[in-house]
């Protein structure tokens, strides 16, 4: 069961550079927002940039946005980068509870914002991490994406465009670490976490609250050894099987 129930005050990244640069994509959501707040109190960050559709326009399905995003952020290079955007469903009824429910344009929609928008984000933001030294980039996905631990079935949209996710982090990780030695690229399920987005399907679940979770998952982004650059983990920094 997810519990990453962390009081442990957030001391800051040890293993990035004095000053680093770190951006957070989807901060106006719940766990982005966390994330944004526990980051901007880090005596070692350098600047933080804090990117949302609601606030600056940054819609990650559509290119020429995530370009001109990219494009704005490019002055300097990035140390951290975090990827918190994502939906439940593009439909009005709910993740499908049965194939009969499935939506090819809901369908669609799911893998739009899930998959092909952080494949855009990895397309542009990836080759601005620093190629100099250490650096970290989290895509948050979902457990529920696994395929190898999917025994309920069920909400086929949200988990496969998470698995197509997943495999999209991979390539990213193998293809920037041939110019980028010292980079870390994970997907990051972030455990049931007490956003707008898990409201109305938390019931059965530990719920952690969005703060906790986050200085979770940057304390284990701050251990990760380079190794593991290119896998599926969850906050704590256990392996997810894909
Ligand atoms: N909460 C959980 O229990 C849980 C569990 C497993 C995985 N996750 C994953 O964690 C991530 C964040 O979840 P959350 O709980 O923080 O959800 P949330 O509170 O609903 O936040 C979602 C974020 O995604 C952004 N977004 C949605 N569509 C977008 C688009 N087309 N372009 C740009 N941004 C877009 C939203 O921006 P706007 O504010 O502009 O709508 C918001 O910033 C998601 O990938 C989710 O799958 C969450």
């Amino acid at each position: 069961m997810d519990d990453p129930a962390d009081a442990t005050p957030w001391s800051g990244f040890s293993s990035l550079p004095d000053g680093y640069r770190a951006v957070v994509l989807g901060s106006s959501g719940g766990i982005g927002s966390a994330f944004c707040r526990i980051v901007k109190d880090d005596p070692r960050l350098g600047e933080l940039l804090a990117i949302s559709r609601r606030d600056d326009g940054f819609d990650i399905t559509d290119e020429a946005s995530v370009e001109r995003t990219a494009a704005a952020v490019a002055g300097e290079p990035i140390h951290l980068l975090i990827c918190a955007t994502g939906i439940l469903t593009a439909g009005e009824a709910g993740p499908e509870k049965t194939l009969r429910q499935i939506s090819p344009d809901v369908m669609l929609d799911t893998f739009r914002i899930n998959a092909v928008g952080p494949a855009i984000v990895a397309k542009h933001f990836l080759p601005l991490l620093d190629r100099r030294g250490r650096t970290l980039a989290a895509f948050l996905s979902a457990r529920v994406g696994s395929i190898g631990d999917n025994r309920l079935g069920g909400w086929i949209s949200y988990r496969s465009s998470k698995a197509a996710l997943n495999q999209i982090v991979r390539t990213a990780s193998i293809e920037i670490g041939r110019t980028h030695a010292d980079s870390v690229i994970v997907a990051m399920h972030p455990g049931t976490v007490a956003t707008s987005f898990s409201s109305r399907y938390a019931k059965n679940h530990d719920v952690t609250e969005p703060d906790a979770a986050g200085r979770s998952m940057l304390r284990t982004l701050d251990g990760l050894d380079r190794s593991l650059t290119g896998s599926f983990l969850a906050y704590d920094g256990s392996p997810i099987v894909w």
